[in-house]
């Protein structure tokens, strides 16, 4: 890829692996100053790049995105130490499947409160920094399951659904400020969360994507900086399915 990124300035929650780990090291690699947002310290001997100077772009905060406060002073942090904030991509997200009557109340609030109340969370810190320089980023990791939903995980449907609502309602806010709100809905893609599938589940999982193939996180980073870049200038409030048209 050839974007130059150099002067731009951003987030990325979850950013320590999986997704995450391949947004932000293909951020990096671009230019970007990259602040991750991560609940526990990064695990010993994360390695964003084999380059020092691109691991040098990269800042680790240890920052709960369930948790308000712990967002505004992050944001605050930013803010202080870099002066902006052109991107913020929420990554973060987690899974706790269950069939509904065996869903625990806890399950359904933990990944409501993480994956959409977390969203909620750093759009509103962030966007007003993005409000007071005019201009900014929203990507919003989602997931195909927000649109088709799935048996098993109601819980994390519903919050990659209540995502999309939320993402057209901020771009609809926002828009006049120059702040563009995108969703990026992955399919199936390599990472701890779905390491968890047996071979069964995977085999089946496969052989219902057209491209015949999972995906890899820079299936998805590659997206994401398309909506960072200027070649998206035009482009806010869509939902754009990388799944190798698992979804279609
Ligand atoms: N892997 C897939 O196939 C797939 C498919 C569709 C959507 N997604 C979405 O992509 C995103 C990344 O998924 P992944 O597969 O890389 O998962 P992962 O489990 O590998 O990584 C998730 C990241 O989120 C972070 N995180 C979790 N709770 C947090 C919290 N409270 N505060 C801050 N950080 C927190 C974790 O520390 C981790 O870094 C998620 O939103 C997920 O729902 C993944």
């Amino acid at each position: 890829m050839s974007y130059d990124f150099n002067s731009k300035i951003g987030i990325v929650t979850g950013g320590g692996k999986g997704i995450g780990k391949g947004i932000t090291s293909l951020l990096a690699t671009l230019g970007a100053k990259v602040y991750v947002f991560g609940r526990s310290s990064l695990a010993e001997g994360t390695q964003f790049s084999d380059d020092e100077e691109i691991n040098n772009r990269i800042i680790y905060i240890n920052v709960d995105v369930s948790d308000f406060n712990e967002v505004q002073l992050a944001i605050d942090k930013i803010k202080s130490e870099s002066g902006r904030i052109d991107f913020l991509v929420n990554n973060a997200g987690i899974t706790k499947d269950n069939l509904l009557l065996r869903m625990s109340e806890t399950d359904w609030d933990t990944v409501m409160n993480i994956n959409l109340k977390g969203a909620f969370n750093t759009c509103k810190a962030a966007s007003k920094v993005m409000m007071s320089q005019r201009s900014g980023r929203i990507i919003n990791i989602g997931s195909i399951v927000g649109t088709t939903g799935n048996a098993g995980q109601s819980n994390y449907s519903a919050s990659k659904a209540g995502m999309i609502g939320f993402t057209k309602s901020l771009a609809k806010e926002l828009g006049s400020r120059n702040i563009l709100v995108n969703l990026i809905a992955p399919g199936f893609i390599e990472t701890d969360m779905t390491a968890k599938l047996s071979e069964e589940q995977l085999k089946s999982f496969v052989d219902n994507i057209p491209l015949k193939r999972s995906g890899l996180p820079v299936d998805i980073a590659k997206v994401v900086a398309f909506f960072i870049s200027d070649d998206s200038n035009y482009v806010t409030g869509q939902v754009l399915h990388v799944d190798g048209g698992l979804a279609i």
